[in-house]
């Protein structure tokens, strides 16, 4: 890989999401980011949170990308990625104080997204948030006609995939001792949902 990949999405939301993050992550120090992509929103978001410590992680295949995008930046505050499948047992020795994950959930099949709030439980701190962005439907129903014809699309292209539903979230957040703490409208008919251990 010779060029950063650069995720357009990324582009437009990073700076709507960095408004609600800031304030989420103000008291906190050490975050891990789930499915860090192309590493754009490691970037931005540590550049701006400079009291935060960004531990990104992803997928191996990712690596590459997520590492141009850290090298290039040279910040102090950013961590290179560490292997991190959800599905995996042990994510890592490491206790956070935040996970920020944007995403995710409706490109990993439904059985890896108990495993995820599982590891989160593990993972997070007593008083630690985990901030979920993406779309998401409620009671079953989209909200948006945009967002119905993104979850076709989405399993078009890949059966397993599609848009979750917030209440089976909450669920799976509830058995793992987390407790849902707030829902940030954000454009283009996305959410960041909020939980907090
Ligand atoms: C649509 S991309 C989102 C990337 C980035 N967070 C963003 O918003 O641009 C979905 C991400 O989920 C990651 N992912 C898929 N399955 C995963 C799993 N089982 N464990 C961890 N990450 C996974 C992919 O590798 C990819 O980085």
């Amino acid at each position: 890989m010779t060029e950063k990949p650069v995720a357009e999405a990324c582009v437009r939301n990073q700076q709507p999401i960095l408004e609600t993050i800031e304030e989420l992550f103000r008291d906190k120090y050490s975050i891990l980011e789930l499915g860090s992509g192309t590493g754009q929103h490691a970037v931005y978001f540590a550049n701006a949170m400079p009291w935060l410590k960004w531990q990104t992680s992803d997928l191996l295949e990712n690596h590459p990308g997520i590492n141009m995008w850290l090298e290039e930046a040279n910040l102090a505050n950013t961590l290179p990625p560490i292997e991190l499948d959800v599905t995996q047992t042990v994510w890592s020795e490491q206790l956070y104080d935040g996970v920020f994950s944007a995403n995710t959930v409706h490109i990993m099949p439904w059985t890896a997204v108990p495993k995820l709030f599982e590891g989160i439980g593990r993972h997070l701190d007593k008083g630690g948030l985990f901030a979920l962005y993406g779309p998401f439907k409620y009671e079953g129903k989209f909200t948006s006609e945009s967002n119905q014809r993104f979850d076709l699309w989405l399993k078009e292209r890949a059966e397993h995939q599609g848009i979750r539903d917030f209440e089976k979230l909450d669920d799976l957040a509830e058995l793992n001792g987390l407790t849902f703490v707030n829902d940030v409208a954000m454009p283009s008919n996305n959410q960041i949902l909020v939980w907090q251990k």
